[in-house]
């Protein structure tokens, strides 16, 4: 199975802290079945300019490259880079934004605000839907049931043809059946992610989330999702390890 979400790469994000860590959680997550991850390290404008960060993603790729020995490199998922790029008002214009996409593909993750959405924020991810090449993918859509964000806008994302990504932790919940089981179900989640930070506070845990997916909707809805990501990445530009 594919993990389209995580923070993999040490010291870029809020996630791995050192080359070990990343190299502990990529082993992880290849023994729980994910063959495919796509690294997702926060992008948050302001915060580094973009040719900074760029430089930055490719230094970690680089430093956890050197340190793998060929024994680890059989132990691990292939991998392709991308970024979670924080909500801003203007970055349906970034003449940047294609430098995120997952790297050979047109898809872009494209987290939307902790804060109740408007009408311009769903116009923005509309804007780049329909008048970019790329594809928004949205994560974590389980953040924002039972907050202040307004029903009908999650329902859009389920309409529009972006692609909805579901966070393991969600599905591993104890009393989160009734919520995610209809959505499955009804095809409304096309995409699953870790959303793994470290080994310390949310390690990968995308394994047990499928094996309760498999329990609660069936084998089919699995299978469904992983052709779905393969055909996704069918073009994807491979970290060459
Ligand atoms: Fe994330």
């Amino acid at each position: 199975m594919i993990d389209f979400h995580s923070h993999v790469l040490h010291h870029i994000d809020d996630g791995s802290h050192n080359v070990d860590e990343s190299i502990t959680m990529l082993k992880m997550s290849y023994a729980q079945g994910i063959d495919t991850m796509v690294f997702t390290p926060h992008f948050r404008f302001g915060e580094y300019s973009i040719k900074e960060w760029l430089r930055l993603r490719q230094e970690k790729v680089d430093q956890i490259r050197e340190a793998l020995t060929e024994e680890d490199k059989k132990m691990i998922p292939r991998a392709v880079l991308s970024a979670e790029i924080e909500f801003h008002k203007d970055m349906n214009h970034w003449d940047y934004l294609g430098e995120f996409r997952i790297q050979g593909t047109n898809y872009i993750m494209t987290e939307m605000p902790f804060m109740p959405w408007t009408k311009q924020n769903m116009e923005v991810v509309e804007d780049i839907l329909y008048n970019t090449p790329y594809i928004p993918i949205i994560p974590h859509i389980d953040r924002y049931f039972h907050t202040f964000t307004e029903q009908k806008y999650i329902d859009r994302f389920y309409r529009i043809p972006v692609m909805v990504q579901m966070n393991a932790i969600y599905i591993n919940g104890v009393h989160n059946v009734p919520f995610f089981k209809p959505l499955f179900d009804a095809r409304k989640i096309q995409l699953l992610g870790s959303d793994c930070h470290s080994m310390e506070w949310r390690q990968p845990d995308l394994g047990q989330a499928i094996d309760r997916l498999r329990e609660v909707c069936g084998q089919e809805i699995l299978d469904e999702i992983d052709a779905r990501g393969r055909e996704m990445l069918k073009d994807a530009i491979y970290i060459e390890w």
